[in-house]
């Protein structure tokens, strides 16, 4: 075991402390007469720890040229009151290590970096400011996910990753398959079986906890193999979804909401550094603009009266308006950042555009959908109150083109016992763009997969 204080446990010290080994990366080093500043950071946090290198260290002449950009550390010394500005701690080293060195072909500089660039060297980059801090809020966003359903005794439910239905009915999905290509694929000599996929939804297989358990959700991995080359949309994502047994859908636009609004203000508490940072750097503004989305309601407002808003907007848009079709991201976006100038949760959008398990309401026309739609982004929430009537279920099934035998499972949960309910997916990148102000999927996944991208 080797012992080392977290450079984000040195920051916060009270006092000077004797003795500290401290372990990291170079980000910057810089010679002064009788000595060197380097700037030290081990991912802990944000900031790095200015680490003071005397000229008096032992052989100092040698290795100080290779303290480089890049390279790693252990420095021993004590951490005292910094006399220059910017930090309130340094570290004066007595003993200096030279972990692994870096030479001069390393990628990250002190410049900032082009995303784009960056991209090309994902796995360097979360050394930066940047990523450093998207990954740091990435990993306590998820464990804020659990925190919230815990405290709110939902049962945490692992559905599977493979699976054999399109729960989303959109036909994007990834084979599964040990099939030899260039033999034709029988799929009854596949592995399973039969034609298997990657899940685009865990929705099916929590339905059915939820109709045992009451209250559920599933959180992990799911694959779209849709071609929109967008800046929202990855092939494999994270996506939260809760059921709710006994739930309408008025219960599940109240949870998506405080859902959203719990994972602000956790971030905002959390996060408080790399929130700054992203005010500062990423998107100026977005401090205030979360803080002001926490203190008020989420408006909510029927699909037909959007399209109604949309249509006497006198607004020019590239795709079609027109009741009946589907929204589109330029449309979700006018309505939530120009109209509404914050959260909306649209709902009851027409049948014929949704899938197959969402409830028919009473007009004939329309299902219990709701999204949540966000500024900057567009929609970061999908979700339904389920439709619970076995005959009306099964005549769903039928125009959707859907075997009833592969979905008889399913049909039992409305044959015995069958209760109304509710659930929702949020794609989790999605919220994590909305809470870093960060304005590509890409740059938020650590190692992303989009159309023609599996690198890494
Ligand atoms: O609206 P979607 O397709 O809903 C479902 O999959 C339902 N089965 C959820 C449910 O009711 N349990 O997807 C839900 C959310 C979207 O609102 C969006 O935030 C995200 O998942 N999402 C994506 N995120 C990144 N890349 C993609 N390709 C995404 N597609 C959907
Ligand atoms: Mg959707």
């Amino acid at each position: 075991m080797i012992n080392r204080t977290r450079i984000r446990d040195a920051l916060k010290a009270t006092e000077p402390m004797e003795s500290v080994t401290v372990m990291g990366w170079v980000r910057t080093r810089r010679d002064a007469k009788d000595f060197s500043f380097v700037d030290l950071n081990d991912g802990s946090c944000l900031s790095g720890l200015q680490v003071i290198l005397p000229g008096d260290l032992p052989d100092y002449d040698r290795w100080i040229g290779e303290i480089t950009t890049g390279a790693s550390l252990q420095v021993q010394g004590h951490l005292v009151a910094s006399q220059g500005k910017g930090q309130r701690w340094e570290l004066q080293a007595s003993a200096v290590q030279l972990m692994g060195r870096s030479d001069a072909s390393y990628p990250l500089q002190k410049k900032r970096h082009s995303p784009e660039f960056m991209r090309e060297m994902a796995h360097l980059r979360p050394r930066s400011n940047l990523f450093g801090s998207v990954f740091r809020v990435r990993s306590r966003l998820a464990q804020a996910v659990h925190r919230f359903f815990s405290e709110r005794d939902f049962f945490y439910i692992h559905t599977p990753i493979i699976t054999a239905s399109d729960c989303e009915g959109a036909g994007e999905l990834f084979r599964v398959t040990t099939l030899d290509p260039s033999r034709g694929g029988d799929p009854t000599k596949d592995f399973f079986g039969k034609p298997s996929y990657l899940t685009v939804s865990g929705q099916l297989a929590a339905e059915t906890f939820a109709c045992a358990l009451s209250n559920v959700y599933t959180f992990g991995p799911t694959f779209r193999a849709e071609n929109s080359n967008t800046s929202r949309h990855a092939s494999e994502f994270w996506m939260i979804e809760p059921e709710m047994a006994f739930c309408d859908l008025g219960g599940d636009m109240d949870l998506a909401e405080a859902f959203v609004k719990y994972l602000i203000q956790d971030t905002l508490d959390q996060s408080a550094e790399e929130m700054a940072f992203f005010d500062a750097f990423v998107d100026k503004g977005l401090l205030e603009r979360l803080r002001w989305i926490l203190e008020r309601p989420f408006e909510r407002v029927a699909y037909t009266q959007a399209v109604d808003i949309l249509l006497q907007s006198g607004q020019r848009f590239e795709y079609p308006v027109q009741h009946g079709l589907n929204l589109q991201s330029e449309h979700e976006r006018f309505l939530t950042e120009s109209h509404f100038k914050g959260p909306i949760t649209v709902y009851d959008y027409p049948k014929a555009i949704k899938p197959f398990y969402m409830r028919a309401n009473d007009d004939g026309q329309t299902v219990a959908a709701m999204d949540v739609l966000v500024p900057g982004i567009g929609e970061i929430v999908g979700g339904s109150q389920r439709e619970e009537r076995l005959e009306v279920l099964e005549s769903q099934l039928r125009a959707h083109d859907l075997s009833l035998e592969d979905y008889s499972w399913y049909l039992d949960l409305r044959r015995y016992g069958s209760v109304p309910h509710s659930g929702f997916g949020m794609g989790f990148e999605r919220m994590l763009m909305f809470l870093t102000g960060v304005t590509n999927i890409r740059d938020v996944i650590p190692f992303a997969r989009t159309p023609g991208h599996a690198s890494f």
